[in-house]
């Protein structure tokens, strides 16, 4: 069995500072990166930042900055949140970097050399704030305004020589590929727009600019850059040191076990991506996850929006552990999900303080006062006990079987209900009266939580699924 686990973020702009949608999809991954870990697997999770093209440039003009000068400052800031968020990530990237910029010339020249690139000239729309290239029925007219309908963003006419990828060659093959791989593009419902929007024909795609010049250089016309998007996507193997294909971590982790992104962008990764990697002989990563946008009331938080929550400030009221919990159990993944921080607190007071926190005081008082803190050696358990204690034996397959398809919910509920079976138990039992075999309550309620050292607001980083781990292994 392969024991490698290759999980990557989007690469973020670094246009503003970070914001929740951010942070949001960085602490999902590194949950997951941190549960295959404490599986056994040999786990590399990257993330970075994503420095070219238009937007970046003209963010840079409106600080009066050089690009460079403007990235330098501002991915520093992710690069920050990334240990503010106490990230497990191996490595971090940017998209300026010399080992990137070898890593997709080097792509740019095989697909130029198989042909599946070819110069002509490009008339259409362009949104620079989504880097995107949007046909006439991709856009609507608001207030006189042109706008990607999918996205809102403002969009603009373009007009110029441009390469193109011969991405309608692609389109019965993607079909195939998608057949084939079931589980490449999760959740279900995501899969079906892109098997629709495929089906609905590929053009061939832009993949050069011309009127700018942040970026990456076509090898063979120094008057391109490349598209930001055949750029920023490459970043996932530049990382690993492609195209030095006998490099250990080349060969090691790819293709990726998972690229987690947010819904907005699965069309560059589930279609362009796979194809570009098809294209050039290189096999597609084995899952990309689209997750759903954090909301602020029903509008998605945004910079360009006003609306965002700033992960620095809720962390330093609230602390990282309470952040991280909420936003993995309450955000329902795969969808869409409104935060505040009226339901972030109200999260942590219920499960956290009331739920979690309340049973380890009541247990570990209870044990201080009558065992000196010692476990008893295993009692003669009632029926009512050894349910409860399988509970977890039984349903371990199916939680690792959750994560390992991001059905993260089913997860956080299993842990949190047995939270509360666990607080009933010590109730109903209600071993400071004497009623029950006090010692063998206490053997059940410190299993519960004997590995949890830190404490489960600490869940969501390490300890959920060391808990199950140490209740399961006592079992054995
Ligand atoms: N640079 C591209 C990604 C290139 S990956 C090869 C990009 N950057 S981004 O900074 O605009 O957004 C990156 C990701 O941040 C989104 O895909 C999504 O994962 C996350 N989010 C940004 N805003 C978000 C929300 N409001 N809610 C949840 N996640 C969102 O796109």
């Amino acid at each position: 069995m392969n024991k490698n686990f290759y999980i990557t973020t989007p690469i973020y702009y670094p246009s503003a500072k970070p914001h929740m949608g951010h942070a949001y999809s960085s602490i999902i991954a590194d949950l997951f990166a941190r549960f295959k870990k404490i599986q056994g697997f040999n786990v590399y999770f990257l993330t970075g930042t994503d420095e070219h093209g238009q937007k970046i440039q003209r963010s840079a003009e409106k600080k009066g900055m050089d690009p460079l000068s403007f990235c330098d400052e501002i991915s520093k800031t992710f690069k920050d949140l990334s240990k503010i968020l106490n990230l497990s990530n191996n490595d971090f990237i940017r998209t300026t970097e010399k080992r990137h910029e070898k890593s997709v010339q080097h792509l740019w020249n095989i697909l130029e050399n198989k042909k599946e690139i070819y110069l002509s000239k490009y008339s259409g729309w362009y949104s620079v704030s989504d880097e995107a290239f949007y046909s006439d029925d991709e856009i609507e007219e608001i207030d006189n305004k042109k706008i990607a309908k999918n996205s809102g963003s403002a969009v603009e006419w373009v007009e110029e020589e441009s390469y193109f990828f011969k991405l309608s060659n692609w389109q019965d093959k993607l079909l195939k590929f998608y057949s084939e791989n079931e589980s490449f593009i999760l959740p279900a419902a995501r899969k079906n727009e892109v098997i629709s929007f495929v089906k609905g024909g590929l053009k061939d795609l832009s993949v050069s600019r011309k009127s700018f010049s942040w970026g990456i250089k076509v090898p063979s016309n120094n008057e391109h850059v490349i598209y930001v998007w055949l750029d920023a996507l490459t970043n996932y193997i530049s990382a690993l040191n492609y195209p030095n294909e006998k490099d250990k971590l080349y060969n090691d982790f790819w293709p990726a076990s998972l690229h987690l992104i947010g819904k907005d962008i699965l069309r560059f990764h589930a279609v362009y991506w796979p194809a570009f990697l098809l294209a050039a002989d290189i096999a597609p990563p084995k899952r990309i996850y689209g997750h759903g946008w954090i909301l602020a009331g029903d509008e998605k938080m945004s910079k360009s929006k006003g609306n965002i929550l700033d992960p620095i400030e809720i962390i330093d009221k609230y602390g990282l552990d309470s952040l991280r919990y909420y936003l993995a159990k309450e955000v329902s993944f795969g969808n869409d999900g409104s935060i505040s921080q009226e339901k972030l607190e109200s999260c942590i007071n219920s499960d956290l303080a009331n739920n979690y926190g309340n049973y380890c005081q009541r247990v570990i008082s209870f044990s201080e006062k009558n065992f000196n803190l010692l476990i008893p050696k295993k009692d003669i358990f009632s029926k009512e006990d050894l349910d409860l204690l399988d509970r977890f034996k039984i349903n371990f397959d199916i939680l690792i079987n959750n994560m390992d398809n991001q059905n993260l919910n089913s997860y956080m509920n299993f842990i949190v209900e047995s939270l509360f079976s666990a607080n009933k138990y010590f109730n109903d039992q209600a071993p400071w009266n004497k009623k029950s075999d006090i010692k063998k309550v206490k053997y059940y309620c410190l299993c519960f939580i004997r590995s949890n050292k830190k404490n489960f607001y600490y869940a969501v980083s390490d300890n959920t699924f060391v808990i199950i781990k140490s209740i399961k292994n006592f079992w054995d």
